[in-house]
């Protein structure tokens, strides 16, 4: 009998046999137009992506990571300042915070949603508090009214962390466009991915819209005259045009990432593991389709041996990161630091389909771990 394939954690070649046709259409495009760096096509995304998400503006960028430090630097955020977010993310969320020179703070996480526990922020908001940086991970909302209630009340500015969040909702309303910014990644892997490093700015301030255009190209108001300090940090011509093509499919990609959800849901419901929940207010868009075991390890190698690959998001939380010694103000977050011993994420994209999660689903049945 023939030995299974291999299931990966993530798989793009699939996704390319479907949409190749398209995105060679669009990268020679790109190539013919000889024009590589903040044109047509980059334009032409900005308008889709904020009509997408209905916001006013979009701003193209180099990475999510530079979309969350410029978002800061465009609302001033500097060395006086403390950032509310949490630890249970990609460290470039508190990596944006500290390149600013401001002090993040961490909040621990709802131990269901793996989000921001709303009900902590209060308690580490001092006089320094600036702004809330919560993020929307594996594709789950956050809280978000409480959060522009806190913010309301404090006069503090919300940054959101939408890099894992592409289409999904709070309330009917997409994520992203509820702060004063909201920050997106398209590295290759999330539900909106390009073929390179990407990412993106909206708002609904056109001042700050302002800022973060100037801030991504050396600061510039209008060629060679550099108002601000920036960066050179402007998503390209290729990856805009590849981005048009699959922003298109997003919808589909994310109803179909729902469904494969929902399958997983039905096949591990009769066992003990801990799965995703998705809140009244939310619609997830399962970037990651994470479980909670304290067996996790076990279930991990066990899985691998049986051809199937899973990853943790994220093995180390961003306050016992070396880099973070002695960083900001880590106190009482054990929900965080219990997730992530025992979080696994199991493959979950729109090419694996059911046969995929049945699979999965299976060995998971019948594991003895
Ligand atoms: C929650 C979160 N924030 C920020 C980022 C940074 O995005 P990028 O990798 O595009 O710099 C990521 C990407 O992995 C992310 O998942």
């Amino acid at each position: 009998m023939a030995a299974k394939t291999t299931i990966r954690s993530v798989d793009l070649n699939r996704e390319f046999r479907e949409i190749g046709a398209d995105i060679n259409e669009a990268i020679s495009r790109v190539l013919r137009s000889g024009w590589f760096v903040l044109g047509n096509e980059v334009a032409q995304f900005e308008q889709e992506f904020s009509g997408y998400l209905g916001v006013k503006h979009a701003l193209g960028v180099n990475s999510g990571s530079d979309a969350l430090f410029l978002a800061l630097k465009a609302l001033g955020i500097d060395k006086t300042d403390e950032v509310i977010t949490v630890s249970h993310t990609m460290v470039s969320t508190a990596d944006a915070i500290v390149r600013c020179g401001a002090t993040p703070v961490f909040v621990d996480i709802e131990p269901d949603t793996y989000c921001m526990d709303v009900e902590r922020i209060e308690e580490k908001i001092t006089e320094r508090t600036k702004a809330i940086l919560p993020v929307h991970l594996y594709g789950h909302p956050v809280e978000l009214d409480r959060i522009t209630q806190f913010a309301r009340r404090y006069e503090l500015l919300v940054v959101e962390d939408a890099c894992q969040a592409h289409g999904a909702e709070y309330k009917g309303k997409k994520v992203g466009s509820f702060g004063d910014i909201g920050c997106f990644s398209f590295y290759p892997t999330k539900n909106l991915g390009c073929y390179g490093d990407g990412g993106i700015v909206v708002t609904n301030d056109s001042d700050l819209a302002k800022n973060v255009e100037m801030l991504r190209n050396y600061g510039q108001s209008q060629r060679y005259h550099h108002d601000v300090v920036g960066i050179n940090s402007r998503l390209d011509e290729l990856q805009a045009a590849i981005l048009r093509v699959k922003l298109r499919r997003l919808d589909v990609w994310n109803k179909t990432r729902r469904e494969l959800a929902k399958y997983y849901t039905e096949l591990l419901e009769p066992t003990d593991i801990k799965l995703p929940v998705e809140k009244g207010y939310a619609k997830h868009v399962y970037h990651q389709f994470v479980v909670q075991l304290s067996q996790r390890n076990e279930l991990q190698r066990y899985l691998k041996r049986n051809g199937v690959q899973t990853q943790i998001h994220y093995p180390i939380p961003v306050h016992k990161q070396k880099a973070y010694e002695g960083v900001g103000d880590s106190a009482n977050l054990p929900v965080t630091e219990i997730a992530c011993a025992e979080i696994l994420s199991l493959p979950l994209y729109p090419s694996l389909a059911f046969d995929g999660v049945s699979r999965v689903g299976e060995l998971i049945r019948n594991a003895s771990c």
